[in-house]
């Protein structure tokens, strides 16, 4: 679906976005594992996390969503409460049919854990971008754990897997990634032993949270994980904090935007998942955080950002798991500030929903930015005055996203012609837009 975001004057106002994808699609997970009923309130109903719930109806799971807007729901669709009837660890049945992640990669990877441990044979597959993305990552690991994983060619989707008797073992993770450490978590809960697991970086810990939360245990040391086999999880009540990858680009809309101020409630603050945060303050934004509370084990607080001169920053190290998603648009912030920023260390962005240095790079580009591509990262000289232009997203929510907060700033009008895509993450955003220009 093509969109059109023209420049604006000002952002003044209040967006409530919508729930953490990550915490969403583990709530899911989690609750279909566990004996009882889970409800997830503020579940974000984009369409990764419904490939998630579709994946444990099609293996007997009651999962229920209903929208409760008014219940301090997010302004751009409805809060969603997803409730959902767990059968315990070995409660899962044989799916009929080809279980589709889509475009999520969590969705597979978390799930090739679980599926390990089966007693029944399933086959995981995705869409054409999906199925590109590497599962060596988890492919490895799990073999390694005794799963019997048959991909259909170079170790990629779809694979078949199955379900095994499950050992413990050590691993260090080659990437710090968050999927690939939850694939090994999930995959111990049927395993005769604990696992050990070494990371190169702290990444995301939403599953180590939310599992204790239902009643395992996973223990952390200096970033060394301990995974445990569980007899039984017990369903729970989450109420999930609202993305902070999401509200990054409103964050990053008020900076660029002059004269402007917007006020993001109830947004996770998980110290994992604020690198962008941590840099913007040192690049100069003016980006407060209140009322911080606690929510199922997870830090939310109120994030307010206003216009400010940034200036450019080096960054890299073990920061960039932190941020990984919200690089696309640190890209988008470092056009416009004073100097020169350099990000070093995320070739992982190569192998995201798209190669995200090099569809960062075109896109920026296209809009007249002075930036230009690194293995591992970018280069950005700012401040650069931006015009807008046609851009396609490449199946890349995020760049879609990315290109929307540029057409605010840019010269004349910003067409992306592909902006259906928002919906993987953030149903409703070119509402909030809207709403905030009004
Ligand atoms: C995620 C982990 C990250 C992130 C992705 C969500 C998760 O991927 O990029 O959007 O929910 O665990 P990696 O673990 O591959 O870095």
């Amino acid at each position: 679906m093509q969109m059109e975001v023209r420049p604006v004057r000002q952002l003044i106002g209040e967006v409530i976005v919508p729930g953490d994808k990550s915490i969403s699609h583990r709530g899911v997970m989690l609750g279909a594992l566990a004996k009882g009923t889970t409800r997830l309130s503020r579940f974000l109903a984009g369409e990764d996390c419904i490939n998630t719930i579709l994946a444990f109806q099609s293996m007997g799971i009651d999962i229920q969503m209903r929208s409760s807007s008014g219940e301090g729901g997010s302004d751009s669709s409805e809060d969603y409460t997803v409730l959902i009837r767990g059968k315990g660890l070995h409660g899962l049945q044989k799916p009929h049919s080809i279980i589709q992640a889509g475009n999520s990669g969590t969705t597979a990877r978390l799930l090739a854990g679980i599926l390990a441990g089966q007693s029944f044979a399933a086959v995981l597959d995705g869409d054409e971008s999906l199925r590109k993305r590497p599962m060596s990552r988890i492919i490895d690991p799990l073999r390694k754990m005794g799963a019997r994983i048959s991909p259909q060619d170079h170790n990629t989707l779809p694979l078949t897997i199955q379900g095994s008797r499950l050992k413990g073992m050590e691993y260090t993770l080659p990437v710090a990634s968050a999927q690939v450490k939850s694939a090994i978590v999930f995959a111990s809960l049927y395993a005769d032993s604990p696992s050990i697991i070494r990371q190169p970086a702290r990444s995301r810990d939403h599953t180590e949270i939310m599992l204790q939360h239902f009643g395992g245990r996973v223990e952390e040391q200096e970033g060394t994980l301990t995974a445990y086999p569980a007899q039984e999880l017990h369903g729970q009540d989450l109420r999930i904090p609202g993305d902070i990858s999401s509200a990054a680009y409103f964050i990053t809309a008020a900076l660029l935007v002059p004269n402007s101020r917007i006020i993001m409630r109830g947004v996770g603050i998980n110290p994992t998942r604020t690198g962008l945060l941590d840099v913007y303050r040192q690049m100069g934004a003016d980006i407060t955080v209140d009322n911080i509370r606690n929510a199922g084990g997870e830090p939310v607080g109120d994030i307010t950002a206003a216009h400010s001169a940034l200036k450019g920053i080096e960054t890299g190290g073990s920061i960039i798991p932190r941020m990984i998603d919200e690089i696309p648009i640190l890209a988008l912030a470092a056009t416009q500030a004073q100097g020169t920023t350099v990000i070093r260390d995320a070739a992982e962005l190569k192998v995201k929903e798209s190669n995200r240095i090099d569809v960062v790079v075109r896109t920026l580009q296209a809009f007249g930015a002075d930036i230009e591509a690194r293995d591992d990262g970018m280069l950005i000289h700012g401040p650069a005055p931006l015009t807008g232009c046609t851009v396609a997203c490449e199946k890349d929510h995020r760049i879609a996203m990315m290109a929307a907060i540029a057409g605010l700033i840019a010269k004349g009008r910003t067409t992306i012609t592909d902006g259906q895509w928002v919906d993987v993450s953030f149903p409703g955003f070119f509402h909030v837009i809207d709403r905030l220009r009004a």
